[in-house]
């Protein structure tokens, strides 16, 4: 087993980690299933990390389709012990527009019918896990210095609301989740925190913001190819804040 500094999971937008050296993929089999794809383990800033593309490395897999369970395992049985999520969001907040990269502290999830948890097999011990906050504080603390440290600008918590997909919401759906407190909204973010605390691994969800949510920016209609642009301008800042993460 090779010893990992840091996993990461990539979104939409993010389907290898640049920069990574010397890598090697790892086809994982695992209880579960099968992974989103092979688990690719390099060197970076002088650390062995390890990349997953989430939706696939061409990207294939819809959300409610990812298999969230094997994903995590995988990692975990490679040796990662510490994982960042890489999600695209919409913004809700007035602050959280496109491009802005956001560390979020609390999440509501509205996702259905999915795999949530390792206690569903038969004979497995059941776990209730403590999830009262769902992010390790830890974790987020590091990737906030790292922040500074590289120069990135990223604000500090938020609620992220975890939607069903794979279409974007509505207005009312949005207008509900910002009476609940949502100041972002994604289709990923669980129940992949939820496994990540149940294998007792540490994990930060970093968002980074697409678009303002439906009926949140002046726009009437939500444009994909703006979705992807302003992604593909904020996973930018994804390897030098990771590098700045693993030489603190
Ligand atoms: N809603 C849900 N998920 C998203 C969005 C959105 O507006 N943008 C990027 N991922």
């Amino acid at each position: 087993m090779s010893t990992i500094d840091l996993a990461v999971i990539g979104g939409s937008g993010l389907y290898n980690f640049p920069g990574l050296a010397n890598p090697a993929r790892h086809a994982v089999e695992t209880p579960y299933g099968a992974a989103s794809g092979e688990v690719v383990i390099g060197d970076f800033a002088g650390k062995r990390v390890a990349f997953l593309a989430r939706h696939g490395e061409s990207h294939t897999l819809p959300p409610h389709r990812v298999n969230y369970r094997a994903n995590l395992w995988a990692l975990h049985s490679l040796g990662a012990r510490r994982v960042i999520g890489v999600n695209a969001v919409g913004g809700i907040r007035a602050d959280m527009g496109p491009r802005v990269i956001v560390l979020p502290d609390q999440l509501i999830d509205y996702t259905h019918g999915r795999l949530t948890s390792y206690c569903d097999v038969d004979g497995a011990e059941v776990k209730h896990i403590d999830f009262s906050a769902p992010y390790t504080e830890s974790l987020r603390q590091s990737l906030l210095a790292a922040a500074r440290t590289a120069g990135i600008a990223m604000i500090d918590g938020g609620c992220y609301g975890a939607t069903q997909g794979p279409r974007l919401e509505t207005r009312a759906e949005i207008a509900r989740m910002k009476r609940d407190g949502c100041d972002l909204v994604g289709m990923t973010g669980m129940p992949e925190a939820a496994l990540a605390r149940e294998l007792a691994l540490d994990y930060a969800c970093l968002a980074l913001v697409a678009n303002f949510a439906a009926g949140c920016g002046d726009e009437a209609e939500i444009s994909i190819e703006e979705i992807f642009a302003h992604l593909a301008a904020a996973t930018a800042a994804v390897p030098p804040l990771i590098a700045a993460l693993l030489q603190g």
